[in-house]
């Protein structure tokens, strides 16, 4: 008899319901593919919008019509079940974390994935659960703030939504890189934002940070809430400002910036990076949790035939931190 995995798939853009789950055939991994028994998946705002087919710009990448791969899922942590003829990275029984990028099919039981992707050893310091979400906040804030904004020990940066799980994880990162962080959050969240290191909190519920008399060298808008327009008057002269949400007026900002003025708009699809450059930047997460510097902040987890319930809940937009499904 073949072995079947659970898997979820999407044949159609759409909210939550869209998501069928769905028996697949267990499958053979391919001449330089490993075979993962997946434990955790993340569930991510990313998740969210490729499933809706949004922003519509993105379609050219995930399928005009429908979406291409028709499974959903991308960052996981499991262990290795069987590696194909040409595969020598990993043994057999390893335990491994890291992101299925545009294959896709990461909220499943079972993925075959070359074994020269997004993937890397899982340090035994790190849950499943922990491991699955650092392809998600942890890489992308460290995409932003290293590469995109060029923040140095003893910038001031300012971190829009901090309790998030790009937020969380950019506090954290930011912290560790010498930089004095000032996050924004709600007063239920301020005490989460603090214990991971912000030295100063603006409440954006009371307090504009736009008319705050503070300049930052850095100002990372996690969430996309604000405009480069707005956030422009609280950067310092050479300030920068990043934003991982693009919308027609970032890409405006980045195309003025770039020509004119002393400061600078910045945005990068982090997952569309090629798997070493992905690969690298994990190394250095790794570096940082090894020197406790980093860890991943859970919200919930749901069994993965609760799929569709964990993405109800990704898009309240009130999670602190990474949710995952396990099973
Ligand atoms: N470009 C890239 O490479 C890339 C990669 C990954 C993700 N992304 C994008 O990054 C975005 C962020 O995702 P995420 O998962 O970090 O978000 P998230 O976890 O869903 O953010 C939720 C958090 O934001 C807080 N929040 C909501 N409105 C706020 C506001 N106006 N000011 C301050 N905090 C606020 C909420 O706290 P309260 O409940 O206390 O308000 C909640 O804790 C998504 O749009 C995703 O698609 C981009």
């Amino acid at each position: 008899m073949t072995a079947t995995r659970t898997a979820w798939q999407i044949t159609r853009y759409g909210g939550p319901d869209r998501l069928k789950p769905v028996k697949l055939p267990v499958p053979e991994p391919g001449q330089n593919e490993i075979l993962i028994r997946i434990h955790a998946s993340a569930v991510t705002r990313a998740d969210g919008m490729m499933r809706a087919g949004k922003p519509l710009w993105a379609r050219p990448f995930l399928g005009l019509r429908r979406p291409r791969a028709g499974l959903s899922g991308t960052g996981f942590s499991g262990t290795i079940l069987a590696l194909g003829p040409g595969a020598s990275r990993f043994r057999v029984g390893d335990e491994v974390f890291g992101e299925a990028g545009m294959t896709f099919g990461a909220n499943a039981s079972h993925i075959a994935l070359d074994e020269s992707g997004t993937i890397m050893p899982k340090p035994k310091t790190l849950s499943h659960e922990e491991a699955a979400t650092m392809t998600d906040g942890p890489l992308t804030s460290l995409n932003f703030l290293e590469n995109l904004a060029e923040l140095r020990a003893g910038e001031k940066v300012l971190i829009l939504a901090g309790s998030g799980s790009l937020g969380s994880a950019a506090i954290q990162i930011a912290s560790a890189m010498g930089a004095d962080v000032t996050a924004t959050t709600s007063p239920r969240n301020a005490g989460l934002v603090a214990s991971l290191g912000a030295t100063r909190i603006i409440d954006y519920t009371s307090e504009d940070f736009t008319k705050t008399p503070d300049r930052w060298d850095v100002i990372f808008d996690t969430i996309g809430t604000s405009s480069y327009g707005q956030a422009a008057r609280a950067l310092t002269r050479t300030g920068r400002y990043v934003n991982p949400v693009l919308t027609l007026g970032l890409l405006t900002a980045m195309a003025r910036t770039s020509l004119f003025g002393s400061r600078k708009a910045r945005f990068s699809a982090t997952g569309l990076l090629k798997p070493d450059t992905l690969r690298s930047m994990l190394d250095h997460l790794l570096d940082l949790h090894a020197g406790d510097n980093l860890t991943p902040v859970m919200d919930r987890t749901y069994g993965l035939n609760d799929l569709p319930e964990a993405h109800r809940y990704v898009e309240t937009g009130r999670k602190r931190g990474n949710v995952v499904v396990t099973g």
